[in-house]
């Protein structure tokens, strides 16, 4: 996909030697789990529960618009909020590197003063976080993280949905995340400390996750390079694509890396008898999951992925509030 808000022949322009700063303390923006309270991307992942049982209790957004850019591919993400919308009766619009001036190098702080005077919320997907906090500080209305390179917090909020709908609260729990220390696992150390779960690690030596987040969580989150150890007495096993968007290039090379590291039914074994598969999708059959697993009836890809609509639904009511 041809970069939007960035890219080598249009590198991304910060306006930089503007002083004038435009921040809006007062707004909610939602770029990584602990933007908001707690107790609030509790409420959030409840309310999700309670829409799902009965859709037309959902507030009326009508007349409010969400905005979605999106630098990088998407089904889930993008799907799950163009309907919520609708379901909202409120609008939404996708722009893409053809459309928007973004794309060619409009400074990310004149795009967030411009674009958040017209719409009432913006969700983004992009490559560097930082991009993403720029145009939150510039916006007048909340930013949504709909991924970046180092977290994708509205994914964690369908799992926690999933989880909580099969097995009761997460709460005091345990969970292995088995592969890459990438944005989804640096999602779940911040869900472990939302939601008050242990989380243990397998990532091959130079795939860990961030260390200072690591580190801010050892009471919670343990780290090693054994899939086996990691799975020991888990509630749910987590698992995500060796090679992220815009690691395509180095295809190849994880997937040796990473060999090990796939989750397979003798793994399973080794977990909870009742534990759970996840994965945020899409998925690699034979790479990071066997075939076997992802199409068991312990893995609840699907509702994990149905989830998305109805998390993203109760994330929309609670910003736009
Ligand atoms: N899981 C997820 O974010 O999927 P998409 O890339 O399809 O949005
Ligand atoms: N880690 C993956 C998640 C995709 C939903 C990626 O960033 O490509």
């Amino acid at each position: 996909m041809t970069p939007l808000l960035g890219s080598a022949s249009y590198p991304f322009y910060f306006a930089s030697n503007k002083i004038e700063l435009v921040t809006n303390m007062s707004v909610k923006h939602f770029l990584t789990l602990l933007d908001l309270p707690s107790s609030d991307v509790n409420a959030i992942v409840a309310r999700a529960i309670a829409l799902k049982k009965n859709p037309e209790s959902a507030k009326s957004q009508s007349r409010k618009s969400l905005g979605l850019i999106f630098e990088k591919a998407s089904t889930r993400t993008r799907v799950a909020f163009e309907v919520a919308m609708t379901q909202m009766d409120g609008a939404s619009l996708f722009l893409t590197t053809g459309d928007s001036q973004l794309g060619r190098g409009e400074p990310i702080e004149d795009s967030a003063r411009v674009l958040s005077r017209m719409v009432d919320c913006l969700a983004i997907r992009t490559f560097s976080h930082s991009t993403l906090k720029r145009f939150a500080e510039f916006s007048q209305v909340p930013v949504i993280n709909a991924l970046s390179d180092d977290f994708h917090p509205c994914q964690l909020l369908a799992e926690m949905q999933t989880f909580i709908e099969h097995r009761g609260s997460i709460s005091g729990k345990r969970v292995a995340w088995i592969g890459d220390g990438n944005n989804m696992c640096n999602s779940y150390i911040n869900a472990a400390q939302v939601f008050d779960f242990e989380l243990q690690i397998a990532s091959p030596n130079g795939f860990e996750p961030n260390p200072e987040l690591v580190a801010a969580n050892n009471s919670r989150v343990t780290l090693s390079s054994d899939p086996r150890q990691a799975v020991s007495d888990v509630d749910l096993v987590v698992t995500d694509v060796w090679a992220s968007m815009g690691q395509e290039a180095e295809q190849a090379a994880r997937a040796e890396a990473f060999a090990a590291y796939e989750v397979t039914g003798e793994i399973m074994s080794l977990a909870n008898s009742d534990a759970l598969f996840m994965h945020c999708l899409p998925a690699h059959r034979g790479e990071e999951v066997s075939a076997t697993v992802l199409d068991s009836p312990d893995s609840v890809v699907w509702d994990e992925a149905e989830n998305r609509m109805h998390t993203q639904k109760a994330l929309l009511e609670f910003l736009l509030d």
